[in-house]
């Protein structure tokens, strides 16, 4: 376990051209998953060799050199991290930076290995986790995801529950496979006390489906909700600023998001960067446009210094907003990076 974050000079904030504060990372470890969600990756995947992505000590070092320059929230993410080799010691040594200027570190998982990391977690200050979860019908959920095992998923949110550990799910919502489970879904989370969030397809990657056959737009969900629920919207606040909205569920008495990137941009009081396993930091998911850290960290006689480099130049390149649209079929997705590659 580390005693601190090691030295460097620069700590100036990360702060953009439309003054746009980044204070949170979201950080990819693998691209590999071991299911493959049908509007995230296609049946057979080509995964990156292994030199390709960075190393446990890589991972870290960028980390530190983030917070060193303001970041407060990590999040790490995949493909699905709980998969990668190495993963314990690196929640370890990341959570080994609370309290020295990270303020929170969090997980988004597909759960199905969460059992075996639950306890682990906790134990290293994690306090909240999304758990990605579309179906709670075992054969819907093993069609989505082509190969799920929904009672492992099941068994990992109660081991994380049991934990200590707060739980939001997140649920991609699709016109064919899952809209008329939602209101369930909604009910067994806050049921749980969890709250829960849905997303809308969004157009990154070839998976061999067609987007325009999944893309439900969720203001027509949040209407037919709302017919059954009473919705109480609540004020956005920094925990939660970033691209979804919430509702207070009346009756549930739990918490309900929204994730609009088609319908709806909220780019404005974007707050986040990601870094790709692979060691490219993306100043927005829905844009090409990066900056390859990686060759600054295996290239460089003084890492750190070209680090910082890095991440002023990512600063200066971070657009305004993102261009998503789904609208014809047929149509290339808007990237062609797989969300898995990218980090969720
Ligand atoms: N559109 C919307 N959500 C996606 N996810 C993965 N790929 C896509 C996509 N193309 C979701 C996962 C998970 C989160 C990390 O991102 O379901 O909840
Ligand atoms: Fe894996 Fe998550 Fe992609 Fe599903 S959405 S294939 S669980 S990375």
């Amino acid at each position: 376990m580390p005693d601190g974050l090691p030295e460097s000079g620069a700590t100036a904030p990360l702060v953009d051209q439309f003054g746009r504060q980044v204070t949170y990372l979201r950080l990819s470890v693998t691209d590999r998953c071991d299911l493959r969600c049908t509007y995230c990756m296609a049946e057979r995947m080509q995964f990156l060799p292994k030199p390709e992505l960075l190393t446990i000590e890589e991972l870290d070092q960028v980390a530190a050199a983030f917070i060193r320059r303001g970041v407060q929230k990590i999040r790490i993410t995949g493909g699905e991290p709980l998969v990668r080799r190495g993963m314990d010691e690196l929640i370890k040594r990341l959570g080994g930076y609370l309290g020295q200027g990270l303020e929170e570190l969090t997980l988004t998982t597909n759960g199905t290995l969460l059992e075996l990391f639950a306890d682990l977690l906790a134990e290293n200050g994690v306090k909240r986790i999304n758990v990605s979860l579309d179906s709670l019908d075992p054969a819907g959920f093993e069609a989505i995801t082509r190969r799920g095992k929904l009672d492992k998923v099941l068994a990992g949110i109660d081991a994380a529950l049991d934990a200590g550990l707060k739980i939001k799910i997140n649920t991609v919502a699709m016109k064919h496979d899952n809209l008329s489970e939602i209101p369930a879904m909604v009910e067994w989370a806050h049921g749980k006390g969890m709250d829960l969030t849905l997303i809308e397809v969004m157009p990154l990657g070839d998976t061999g489906e067609d987007r325009v056959d999944q893309y439900i737009p969720l203001p027509m969900v949040r209407d037919q909700l709302s017919e059954r629920w009473t919705l109480e919207d609540l004020p956005a606040t920094d925990r939660n600023a970033g691209p979804s909205r919430y509702v207070r569920v009346a009756e549930t008495g739990g918490k309900l998001g929204f994730i609009t990137p088609l319908t709806n941009n909220f780019c404005a009081g974007c707050n986040r960067v990601r870094v790709t396993c692979t060691g490219r930091i993306y100043m927005c998911l829905g844009q090409d446009d990066h900056i390859d850290l990686r060759a600054a960290l295996r290239e460089s006689d003084a890492p750190d210094a070209a680090l910082n480099a890095c991440l002023d130049r990512a600063l200066f390149k971070k657009p305004e907003r993102h261009e998503f649209s789904i609208k014809t079929r047929g149509e290339a997705p808007a990237l062609p990076r797989h969300m898995s590659v990218t980090g969720g």
